[in-house]
Formats: C-alpha cells, structure tokens, sequence
C-alpha cells in the first residue's frame, strides 16, 4: 500500500515477563533497512519533521512514549496517526509531508529505506506542493 498506514507488528511475551517486537528487513518492511535512527528528550511543545522525502520509505516507531503524525500526500490528503505502543509502525511512503509531535520523553525509532541523503529532503513546503511527479 503506497500510502501511510499503520502495521501492528507481533508482540513475543507475556504480560508477566514483557515484550519483544522484532522488524525483519523484507519481511516486515516493504523496503531493505539500510539505515536506523532514533530521537529523544524532544520537548512538548517542539513539532519536528516540517519535510518530506523524495525517495525514503521509513516504518517509525515509538518505543517508548506517544508520537503523533500529522501527514499530507501530494494530492492534499491529509491523515493523523498516533503511535502509543511500541508494537506499532507507521509506514511512511515517500513523497509524504509530516509534522510531528511528541509525549514526555517518547522516543522514536525509524527503519530507513535509504542511507542519510539532505538532497533527499523537501524542507520547503511551497517547493513540495508544486513537485510534479
Ligand atoms: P531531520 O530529519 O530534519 O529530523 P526531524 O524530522 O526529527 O526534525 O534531521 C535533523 C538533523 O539531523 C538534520 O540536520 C539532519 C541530521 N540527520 C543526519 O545527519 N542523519 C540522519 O540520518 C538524520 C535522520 C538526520
């Protein structure tokens, strides 16, 4: 599905010992993970993203805390997402502008299609409304 969407991953465990939650490259992601990346201490009140990609596929995560996406696909729809359990994974296509927001100490890890690339970026919004795939 070439659109953002939530994948439930599998939770291995027990109420009574914890969880594990495991993201094979292929397996439960559309793309090869060449990269990996996490972010952390982001203050309430900060919004980050503000950008989309013109190649990156991403599944994100909140391991810990709860994350909320807004998204917008070039053909102006826009959708919410909110992450609030490490077992879900929000599967980012590219071409998707993203604002995101976060809980108190929420940490988010993403799977990368893609090494780290700035050329990749649209940062600008007027720039991303106007591409033209
Ligand atoms: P950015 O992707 O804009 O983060 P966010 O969407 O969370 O606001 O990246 C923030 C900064 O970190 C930017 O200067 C680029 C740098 N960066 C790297 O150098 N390598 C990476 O893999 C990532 C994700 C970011």
């Amino acid at each position: 599905m070439d659109i953002p969407h939530i994948i439930n991953f599998s939770k291995i465990g027990s109420q009574d010992l914890g969880y594990i939650t495991v993201a094979e490259t292929q397996k439960d992601t559309p793309f090869d993970i060449k990269r990996v990346y996490w972010t952390y201490y982001t203050p309430q009140d900060v919004i980050r993203g503000g950008h989309a990609h013109k190649e990156l596929q991403q599944v994100i995560f909140a391991v810990s805390g709860t994350i909320e996406f807004n998204t917008l696909d070039l053909q102006g729809n826009k959708d919410t997402f909110i992450l609030d359990s490490p077992s879900k994974g929000l599967y980012i296509p590219k071409l998707i502008w993203r604002d995101i927001k976060f809980s108190h100490s929420a940490v988010l890890l993403c799977l990368a299609s893609e090494i780290y690339d700035e050329a990749d970026y649209f940062r600008d919004f007027e720039e991303f409304k106007n591409y033209k795939k």
